[in-house]
């Protein structure tokens, strides 16, 4: 099959599409056909060798996370899952290949009818903002401040939040002020005297803080009086340490359970997930996404298109033609 390697830590180019065995289903697992996987900027830092010390690489190393496919084995005793299940799942840095085998416990079933790049992002950008908007319990009525509300974790936590009958104010770039707007969250330039900014859109005060970026947005959190156990941080581990706020991300809401009840809130249209572009499984596709991500500008979630669906992948050396990727970051 094919799938993602790099072998030794470097930019996008080290990233190759290679040939590599299939996987097969052991006892208790599942074999799956990937169709869409997402791209992080977790996986950025890992590929560059940044978080060496803490989750270093074992070239050759995969890549990718949350995926979503379709069942086309089952190992013995695997329950649960039949061949042409829809599922979405995550298998950590192996989701960005053809196949992947992992034990039944580790999917939910797709939601017929939802996108397949959308569904992706569920276990991955989705889940993560789960665990953050839990740790801070917005309730109706309050104020709670997302920031990088348009990114791939920002546009789950607003909308969550949202969801709760909080009022959400989202920092973000010029470019997502009418996106953010049309999905009910109160746009704000992020940068700097995003302070200023945010006493005068709640001059009644700020309940709660999901920082999905870090760059100080949590030490302005606790400037505006916003209690330590009320913000959650995702990168800023310093401010986590010296404030005492949460850092609750996807490891806390890594369940199938959490996955399905998030699908079925975007399959009912109560949350929406943009998908900001597609790249072909190509090693310049997959490059040039990775580039993208690290751009730190986008709509939503840029998504890799595996394979066609809901037919297999087509056999070695027979290359899929996938669709041109859309959007203004796409090759
Ligand atoms: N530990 C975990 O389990 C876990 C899981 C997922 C993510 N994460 C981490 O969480 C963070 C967010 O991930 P993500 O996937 O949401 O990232 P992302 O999609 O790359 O976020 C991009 C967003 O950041 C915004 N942004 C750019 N510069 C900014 C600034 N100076 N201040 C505020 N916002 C700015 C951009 O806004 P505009 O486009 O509007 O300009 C863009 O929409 C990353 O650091 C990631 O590594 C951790």
């Amino acid at each position: 099959m094919r799938a993602v390697r790099f072998t030794r830590y470097g930019g996008p180019e080290v990233l190759d599409v290679a040939e590599v065995p299939s996987p097969a289903p052991a006892a208790g697992e599942v074999l799956v056909a990937v169709v869409a996987a997402a791209t992080n900027p977790g996986e950025i830092g890992i590929r560059e060798g940044r978080y060496a010390a803490m989750w270093p690489a074992h070239f050759p190393e995969g890549q990718g996370n949350d995926f979503a496919g379709y069942v086309v084995e089952t190992g013995e005793a695997t329950s649960g899952f039949q061949v042409g299940d829809e599922v979405i799942g995550f298998a950590p840095r192996r989701a960005q290949a053809e196949y992947v085998a992992l034990g039944a416990q580790r999917l939910a079933p797709k939601p017929a009818g939802l996108p397949w790049e959308v569904a992706a992002t569920v276990a991955g950008a989705g889940a993560t903002a789960w665990a953050s908007v839990a740790a801070v319990d917005p309730q109706a009525g309050e104020t709670i401040v997302v920031s990088a509300a348009a990114g791939g974790v920002g546009i789950y936590a607003a909308q969550l939040a949202r969801l709760r009958g909080a009022d959400v104010i989202g920092t973000c770039g010029a470019a997502n002020f009418e996106r953010l707007a049309a999905l009910g969250i109160r746009p704000v330039h992020y940068g700097p005297d995003l302070a200023r900014r945010l006493r005068d859109l709640a001059p009644g005060g700020i309940d709660g803080f999901i920082d999905t970026f870090g760059g100080g947005n949590v030490a302005t959190a606790i400037d505006l009086g916003v209690l330590p156990q009320r913000i959650n941080t995702l990168i800023d581990h310093e401010a986590v340490r010296r404030f005492g706020v949460h850092s609750e991300a996807q490891e806390q809401a890594d369940t199938p359970e959490v996955w399905s009840a998030l699908a079925a809130l975007i399959a009912r249209g109560e949350i929406s997930v943009p998908i900001a572009d597609v790249y072909r499984f190509t090693t310049d596709h997959v490059r040039q996404a990775y580039h993208d991500v690290g751009t730190r500008r986008v709509t939503g979630k840029r998504v890799l298109r595996i394979a066609p669906s809901p037919e297999p992948v087509a056999p070695l050396g027979d290359p899929v033609q996938h669709e041109v990727p859309q959007g203004p970051g796409a090759v």
